[in-house]
């Protein structure tokens, strides 16, 4: 079984992924390493839609791969990869308002996400759209605003051992 952490950008999937497991896959980083640039040069060379379906490809790779993934805020955007994950059973979505989201995305400097590059309130707008999403895909849903990594991986990995008994 696949662990596959699910959020909006800056909460904490690649973090906790990491306190999860030392062997964790970063899809961001699996995309970048088979596109061959960083994901803001292919935004604006390609555009969002051709990300999106080298994202689908990369995630249906990796999504049996038993271990844990860190997958990209924008996941949830293909109806392709919202399938993949109606059929797993492992699927953590890290919740947090939007306030402390936009407070993480902006402090993280070395992480440039293209798409929150628009401004708070188109941010916003893409989050509202988002979120049903991210909850009804969810096996487990972590309120992380007031978390550390290490609170968070601990409640997933309870769950997990709950869900073995
Ligand atoms: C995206 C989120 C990013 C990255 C890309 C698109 C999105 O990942 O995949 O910039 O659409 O929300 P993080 O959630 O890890 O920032």
């Amino acid at each position: 079984m696949t662990l596959i952490l699910i959020g909006f950008m800056g909460s904490g999937k690649s973090t906790v992924a990491g306190v999860l497991s030392e062997n964790y896959v970063d899809l961001d980083l699996e995309i970048v390493r088979k596109i061959g640039m960083p994901i803001a040069q292919f935004f604006e060379k390609f555009g969002e839609a051709e990300f999106r379906v080298v994202e689908h490809q990369v995630f249906s790779e990796l999504i049996d791969s038993g271990g844990v993934i860190a997958t990209g805020g924008g996941i949830v955007e293909s109806p392709e990869n919202r399938e993949l994950l109606a059929l797993q059973s492992e699927v953590v979505y890290l919740k947090a308002n939007f306030s402390s989201l936009w407070q993480r995305i902006n402090a993280d400097k070395k992480n440039v996400r293209p798409l929150a590059q628009n401004g708070a309130e188109i941010v916003e707008k893409l989050y509202e759209k988002r979120k049903k999403s991210y909850q009804g895909l969810a096996d487990l849903t972590v309120e992380v605003a007031d978390k550390s990594p290490e609170e968070i991986a601990q409640i997933i990995f309870d769950w997990q051992k709950g869900q073995k008994e």
